[in-house]
């Protein structure tokens, strides 16, 4: 059967998309697999009216790709699709509500609550203790976040979150270092230590700076990396996800480890984790994408 690479789309992490997909459509087609690229724009149901494919990967990142809408569609008209399902992704690209999850399932999460305007600024610096973070809930990328200390920044920060979404969330900024677990077919792959000179790993780090580090092996003791994988598979399996994601985690100066999120179309472009921690495993980019297909066989 054919092979459609969705990729594109119209959120905010267009380009980054356009990128995993053509990464994943060359490694498909260097596998041998019958495969063209689809730039989802506009009105999703529209993918679905007379495909000329069987089989879909997804590489789309954000709202409309990632979040559940597409994968319903998908399911509603009986096209398997790579991946987590409607609700796994529903849930995962809503920071807030995976929290909720995490919390509920006694895992560990950065003291958090919502903003819902700018009016609650004193009681969030009564609550929780700075420097913070405020977050857009349904966006990646780092798209929107900032570090705050103060009220003014967390005005000014909340205002910018709110533009990306209404739904804002303030967490408690764990000093770092971050890592980044991947998981495939529901095993985590080596750890990645982050390191940068930017204030956290945002947008630009992520994609633009050359001068982002990541360290694999980690760099933690092997008990410290083996629980730090078993906390990324306890959080990917809360969420419900399936075959393949991405766990954020930051470690606090006493060692302890605390959740951030989890991603369910993680990037895979030249730059990215997953297939960084892939490689280190012995998992070329194309077994690892040729993984990720197989799974929705089934
Ligand atoms: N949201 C980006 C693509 C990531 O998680 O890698
Ligand atoms: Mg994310």
């Amino acid at each position: 059967g054919r092979v459609a690479v969705f990729m594109g789309g119209d959120s905010a992490e267009r380009a980054v998309s356009l990128k995993s997909g053509q990464a994943v459509l060359e490694a498909l087609l260097a596998a041998g697999v019958d495969a063209f690229a689809v730039d989802v724009r506009g009105c999703l149901l529209k993918t679905v009216e007379n495909p000329e494919f069987d089989r879909v990967f997804i590489a789309l990142h954000g709202r409309g790709g990632e979040d559940g809408t597409l994968q319903a569609i998908l399911s509603q008209a009986g096209i398997p699709y790579t991946g987590s399902d409607v609700l796994a992704s529903a849930l995962a690209m809503d920071k807030l509500r995976t929290k909720y999850v995490f919390a509920g399932c006694g895992l560990p999460t950065p003291k958090f609550r919502t903003m819902a305007s700018i009016d609650e600024a004193d009681d969030i610096l009564a609550e929780l203790r700075v420097p913070l973070s405020v977050k857009p809930s349904r966006e990646g990328s780092s798209i929107g976040i900032r570090k705050v200390s103060n009220r003014g920044e967390l005005v000014e920060a909340y205002e910018d979150a709110c533009s990306h979404d209404p739904l804002v969330l303030v967490e408690e900024w764990i000093e770092g270092p971050e890592f980044t677990v991947s998981v495939l077919q529901d095993r985590a792959l080596p750890a990645i230590g982050l390191s940068t000179d930017h204030v956290f790993y945002d947008y630009d780090a992520k994609y633009l700076a050359d001068d982002t580090r990541y360290q694999i092996p980690c760099g933690l003791a092997a008990a410290d990396e083996q629980r730090l994988q078993q906390l990324a598979v306890d959080a990917f399996r809360v969420v419900g996800c399936r075959t393949w994601g991405r766990v954020d985690i930051m470690q606090d100066r006493n060692g302890g480890f605390w959740l951030l999120e989890v991603n369910t179309v993680p990037g895979m472009t030249d730059h990215s984790l997953v297939p960084m921690a892939a490689r280190a495993a012995g998992i070329s980019f194309e077994e690892l994408v040729v993984r990720i297909l197989k799974d929705t066989l089934e």
